[in-house]
């Protein structure tokens, strides 16, 4: 019986594994695991683990891995379909009636998987035989080794439109063609696909060939790379290519790596790296994005560095962001331009992409470094778009609490970029700066400003944080450009301090630029009344360190009320279903902790500044 994959997930998604397994076999809690001594080898040291939320079993002795109904054939050696029954019975899960038609279909499958297993032999077979030479001497100039020759089991297709039909002829014609390796056109006779071309099988996660590469000899020959169409067997978007080879060594290394063209993927094996996957001539499908999500958390994808590449590594990130969620991110590799990893490998050998792959950019530094270069930053008109830009990515972000700290960090580094602080002039030494003695007149404030300013200053601001850094703006207004945005949107949430922030900003436009860092606005107003909890409102702290700590006040403003938000929603999903979030929640306080922790830290850093007299 086929039993649909939708409802096997559910079967493992209702299945809690470690209870399962815990009927056999001493579990001991190892963090969010389980773990225990190997029943698969012989250990005395438990290398074998039981992970619930991934619902995987996984030994790093003996590679031991698979889920609950893998446990129970292999484990307890129960038939495959008296493993799901058992399952099901336990999750309360109806086992779907037989039905013919699927069974007919799996039983196509499996004929179809005689074809192209046979078809493997066959090329394997040519390229040992005389007609190979061609494809032989290739291979040994790209300097593949006779092992990974094997290993991938590289094949050759004669030059002939008949041959496999030949060679094949114990299968029908409907099924050569169903399988990809005929071609029909009407009324012509059939043909063979794969003609004077060096083969590849392409494997589906279990091992079996179910697709095919070739790749011409004839540097001439059009297309360079032919693959077999999609079949009941292949799915070009749900395939990747040497998947089943990389994932056991991606589990071991806790690295995986996804290249362009599948010779990419070999040359790395050739060259000793064996987790590295290709997709199909295609852009990464979100289902291949989600099968790499199975084996590592961050994928490293290895695109070309000139134009072309960038825009291809573009299109994927613009896939993977509404997909993101914690433990689930990408990493990024740019190649040197014009060079693919197998061009890599043979000009400057292994050691090179190694060093690449040792460092690669995060998935928000690649948008970035992208956006900041897509376009000139001179005019106002510039520095719009490419905030919107930004921001475009932003929204596409499902997930509230990456959404809202990718935002924070593109927009500060935005920030940083179009508004870069001034440089103190060099002709107004430090001490005297710090007294005053050289002040520029401050930009006149209105008496109704200063009394709106005042009011926020002393009280009417929501917290001490955020009278704080009203009082720091003040006192710095060459940084309140820097922080516009953070700004713009503390001004929409806190209406107490709204029209405090509209006047900050609207007298940072009118300040003299080339002057701004030697003014500020404070005269004639009150101290606030947190002054000595905040080092950067206080005389004696170095001004250029008191810029950074108002900065850091300024995103800790901004980042506790996402963190909050995202902390009440996983509360409210954990009173609905106390197992499912904890892991969620625990992880939200431990941050909000840690934005706490930050907070203190101003009146720390003001102690150590001037002696613990104060505290
Ligand atoms: P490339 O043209 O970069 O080839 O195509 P390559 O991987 O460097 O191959 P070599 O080194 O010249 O042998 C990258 C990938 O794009 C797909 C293939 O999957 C290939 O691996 N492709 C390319 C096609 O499907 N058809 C083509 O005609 C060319
Ligand atoms: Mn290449």
């Amino acid at each position: 019986m086929a039993l649909s994959p939708q409802w096997l997930d559910e079967l493992r998604m209702r299945t809690t594994l470690s209870a399962v397994i815990g009927r056999t076999l001493r579990l001991t809690k190892a963090g969010r695991e389980f773990k225990a001594c190997c029943p698969f080898h012989n250990e005395k040291t438990p290398s074998f683990y039981v992970n619930d939320e991934k619902g995987f079993y996984h030994c790093f002795g003996c590679e031991a891995h698979g889920d609950a109904i893998r446990w129970l054939t292999d484990q307890r050696g129960m038939p495959f379909m008296d493993a799901v029954k058992e399952l099901a019975a336990e999750a309360g899960m109806e086992v779907p009636a037989p039905d013919p038609r699927a069974a007919q279909r799996a039983e196509k499958r499996a004929s179809l998987h005689d074809v192209t297993a046979a078809a493997q032999d066959w090329f394997v077979g040519n390229l040992k035989s005389a007609d190979g030479a061609q494809a032989r001497a290739y291979l040994g100039r790209r300097g593949f080794s006779d092992a990974t020759i094997r290993e991938f089991g590289f094949g050759y297709a004669p030059e002939d439109r008949q041959a496999l039909k030949r060679a094949l002829g114990k299968f029908d014609e409907p099924m050569l063609i169903e399988s990809g390796m005929r071609i029909s056109v009407e009324d012509k006779e059939p043909y063979d696909r794969f003609r004077g071309r060096l083969m590849l099988p392409i494997h589906d996660m279990r091992g079996r060939v179910i697709a095919f590469g070739g790749r011409v000899l004839d540097p001439e020959g059009k297309p360079k790379y032919l693959n077999s169409p999609d079949t009941p067997l292949f799915d070009k978007g749900r395939t990747l290519y040497n998947l089943h080879r990389a994932a056991p060594a991606a589990r071991q290394s806790g690295r995986m790596i996804v290249v362009e063209g599948y010779m990419d993927a070999i040359a790395l094996a050739n060259a000793g790296i064996r987790e590295a996957v290709a997709p199909l001539g295609t852009a990464l499908t979100e289902n291949q994005i989600e099968l790499l999500w199975r084996q590592v958390e961050r994928p490293i994808l290895c695109f070309d560095g000139d134009n072309a590449g960038q825009r291809a590594a573009m299109r994927a990130i613009a896939r993977v962001l509404p997909m993101l969620r914690p433990a689930h991110s990408l990493a990024i590799v740019r190649m040197p331009a014009g060079k693919d990893p197998d061009d890599l490998i043979r000009e400057k050998g292994v050691a090179a992409i190694e060093e690449l792959l040792a460092r690669p950019a995060s998935l928000l530094d690649m948008l970035w470094e992208f956006e900041k270069a897509a376009a000139p930053l001179d005019t106002p008109e510039d520095k719009a778009g490419l905030k919107a830009r930004l921001l475009d990515h932003v929204e596409a972000i499902q997930h509230p609490d990456i959404r809202a700290l990718y935002k924070r960090e593109l927009l500060e580094r935005f920030s940083a970029l179009a508004f870069p602080p001034r440089p103190p002039r060099e002709f107004q030494p430090r001490g005297d700066w710090k007294k005053g003695n050289f002040r520029q007149p401050a930009p006149a404030l209105t008496p109704e400003a200063r009394a709106s300013l005042t009011r926020a200053m002393q009280g009417g601001a929501r917290d001490a944080l955020t009278r704080a850094v009203i009082a720091g703006l003040v006192r710095f207004p060459d940084q309140i450009l820097r922080h516009e945005e953070a700004l713009g949107d503390l001004a929409r949430r806190d209406q107490n301090v709204g029209s405090a922030i509209d006047l900050l900003l609207e007298a940072a436009e009118t300040l003299d630029l080339s002057a701004q860092s030697t003014i500020s606005l404070e005269r004639g107003l009150p101290a606030p009344p947190e002054k000595a909890h905040f080092a950067f409102l206080d005389e004696g702290t170095d001004p250029g360190d008191a810029r950074e700590d108002l900065a850091e006040a300024v995103s800790l403003l901004v980042e506790r009320p996402a963190l909050e938000a995202a902390l009440a929603a996983a509360t409210a999903r954990f009173e609905r279903d106390p197992e499912g979030s904890i892991a969620e929640q625990t992880r939200l306080r431990e941050r909000l902790l840690a934005l706490n922790e930050r907070l203190k830290r101003f009146g720390r850093r003001k102690a150590a500044a001037i002696g613990e007299s104060e505290s």
